[in-house]
């Protein structure tokens, strides 16, 4: 059981047409000349666009923006966010859309006040001092960045895509109204449930003892995922689902479930070299990886992967065969991936399965030469386990 200091200190609005009160709160938190980013269109389709620009403007406040975020968000867009920040002499930022809209907002948070190239805290030759306060309008709930302290910005010189955890860009407030995501492809909010039960099952497979708690918690949050993701995927306007995958994206990432665990996260830096090199879609790649994944380290710790193959996947347990109890759960998982329209190989994701080199050689290590905590891995591991995603 490790010790912890939790600072999850985003204000909460979560409910129908919530989005409304953004210039009040704006205006309450002091902000006078805010930027809006958004990302390829979504929300001025969906009519979001204008309710924003309305309240904000009607609260007094000026207004300035940058469109066309892409999902794996670049670099570049955010030294030109850092730009017109400077220039128009903005007090607060303002993300309207998902992880990408965010973390380029978080990035231009710590870039406008700092002298050197914004890259520097993302390759780890900086680390930030100080950052601009930014809200969040939430559209789609999957990366959790709307609660969390990280953002991941992918640099086009070389295609890295790398993350920045930070607590002074954690957002201020953050506005949650489920009705916002009705708009969602399905495939969008497939790959968001995965991406939610990817950030929880990083923090499940700990070798921290003791931690029964937040076990449970865990348990709980995927238990509801695997509940409400089918009902997004198949009734979009339900909007009691739609409400707990949106406040599920926060709570699986916020740290709330991470208190006395270490988590592993060799997944995610899987997945960031997919989405750097190819563009793959964050969660869609997640659902490919970790049952991968899964299948090369259940050997270190087969009791905790029968637990969550009973505990989660509802699997039954064989006391006489525990190993085949673990493999069921992952299994198990695969095809909840495949029954939520989730790629589960690599060819269904789109990536050519002759650059696992390539892929391997690129995945962020440590300074021991290994990523991940539960089982840490080597450039032989990882490219074996790229081989099981074949
Ligand atoms: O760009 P627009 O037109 O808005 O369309 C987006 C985009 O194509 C669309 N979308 C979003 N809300 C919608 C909607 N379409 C219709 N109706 C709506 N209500 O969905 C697509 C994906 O959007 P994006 O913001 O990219 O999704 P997501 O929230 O999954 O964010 C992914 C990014 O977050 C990073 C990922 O690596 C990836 O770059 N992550 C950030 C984390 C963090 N900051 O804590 C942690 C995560 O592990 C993750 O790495
Ligand atoms: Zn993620």
């Amino acid at each position: 059981m490790q010790d912890f200091i939790y600072c999850a200190p985003t204000r909460v609005i979560f409910g129908k047409d919530t989005e409304l009160q953004v210039g009040k709160i704006l205006k309450e938190a002091g902000a006078t000349r805010v930027l809006l980013q958004y990302g390829g269109g979504s929300i001025k389709k969906s009519g979001l666009y204008d309710r924003v620009v309305q309240a904000v403007r009607e609260a007094g406040i000026e207004l300035y923006e940058i469109g066309g975020v892409q999902p794996n968000p670049h670099l570049s867009l955010v030294r030109e966010a850092i730009a017109l920040a400077r220039e128009k002499k903005v007090d607060y930022l303002l993300a309207v859309g998902g992880g990408s809209a965010i973390d380029s907002t978080k990035a231009t948070a710590v870039g406008v006040p700092y002298e050197g190239d914004v890259w520097d805290f993302y390759c780890g030759k900086a680390t930030p001092k100080t950052a601009l306060p930014l809200g969040v309008i939430l559209t789609i709930p999957a990366a959790g960045s709307e609660g969390s302290n990280s953002s991941v910005i992918t640099n086009e010189d070389g295609w890295i895509k790398r993350g920045l955890g930070c607590d002074l860009t954690r957002a201020a407030f953050a506005i949650y109204n489920p009705e916002l995501t009705y708009t969602l492809p399905a495939y969008q909010t497939a790959a968001g449930a995965s991406d939610i039960m990817a950030h929880i099952m990083e923090r499940y497979f700990t070798n921290e003892p003791d931690v029964d708690m937040t076990d449970r918690l865990c348990e709980s949050v995927l238990k509801t995922i695997l509940k409400q993701a089918p009902v997004c995927v198949q009734d979009p306007t339900n909007y009691a689902a739609r409400a707990e995958m949106m406040w599920a994206s926060t709570v699986a990432h916020n740290d709330f479930l991470t208190c006395f665990r270490v988590g592993d996260w060799a997944s995610h830096q899987l997945a960031h070299e997919l989405s750097g090199l190819y563009d793959s879609t964050h969660g869609a790649a997640l659902a490919v990886v970790f049952p991968a994944w899964m299948t090369y380290v259940y050997k270190h710790d087969v009791q905790r992967f029968c637990r969550f193959a009973v505990e989660v996947m509802g699997v039954e347990m064989d006391f006489f065969h525990p190993e085949e109890t673990a493999l069921k759960g992952i299994a198990a998982l695969r095809s909840f991936f495949r029954s939520i329209g989730m790629p589960t190989t690599l060819k269904e994701l789109g990536v050519p399965e002759n650059e696992l080199d390539l892929l391997a050689s690129k995945v962020k290590r440590g300074p021991d030469g290994t990523t991940g905590k539960f089982v840490p891995l080597t450039e032989a591991d990882c490219r074996a386990i790229y081989e099981l995603m074949k």
